[in-house]
């Protein structure tokens, strides 16, 4: 009996921002990876594609015009963390998944690892840096009162996306909270915490 050929299927690597971050050979966990590219607007070029031209943008960040010399297609995470020295927005998963990246662009929680620069425009941007000047944000306060974080990774993003939901609905019931936050991930499992320091807000807000 002839025995089956095995089957060779090409190489593909993707690159971001000139970074090799995917290199495969199976076809279906490649096109997930593409799939998840297109979902979060991160830019990829196959390899041998040239790099983009660099333009200055100027960025409406906590009140404060900044201007930054970058490509185009750089995600907003890069330039508030690598050019702006504004840590808060935490990396991890890098595909629009975790929400440990979420700022907000004109009151709306987004993914920043996902969101190019270009898209910003005249787009106001506020980091968890920019949500008060004393840390006296009434999130920030009953944050502290139930003592919400443990390692603390996730939660410059749990905050925003807060904030974010707070402003389209100053008094959501557990079901909203839940369903609202579902998104921001958090290892070490503070969801409870998480959604009563939201309800506490939502009585001085
Ligand atoms: S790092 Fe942006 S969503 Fe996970
Ligand atoms: S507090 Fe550790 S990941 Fe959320």
């Amino acid at each position: 009996m002839a025995s089956a050929m095995p089957r060779i299927n090409p190489a593909v690597i993707l690159h971001l921002n000139g970074d090799k971050i995917i290199k495969g050979r199976e076809p279906c966990l490649i096109a997930i990876s593409v799939i998840d590219f297109f979902k979060t607007g991160l830019c990829f070029n196959f390899r041998g594609n040239k790099k983009g031209h660099m333009a200055i943008f100027k960025l409406h960040i906590n009140g404060k015009e900044r201007q930054v010399d970058v490509e185009p297609d750089t995600p907003l995470l890069w330039i508030l963390r690598d050019h702006l020295g504004l840590v808060g927005a935490k990396f991890s998963c890098g595909i629009g998944e975790c929400g440990a990246c979420t700022v907000l662009v004109d009151d709306k929680a987004i993914r920043s690892c996902g969101f190019r620069v270009s898209k910003i425009k005249t787009s106001k941007i506020t980091t968890i840096e920019g949500l008060s000047v004393n840390g006296d944000h009434p999130l920030q306060l009953a944050w502290d009162e139930v003592d919400v974080p443990q390692c603390g990774y996730c939660q410059a993003g749990q905050i925003m996306q807060a904030v974010a939901l707070l402003k389209m609905n100053p008094k959501p019931t557990d079901g909203e909270i839940d369903e609202r936050m579902d998104f921001n991930l958090c290892r070490c499992g503070a969801y409870h915490r998480i959604r009563d320091a939201i309800k506490l807000a939502s009585t001085k807000i």
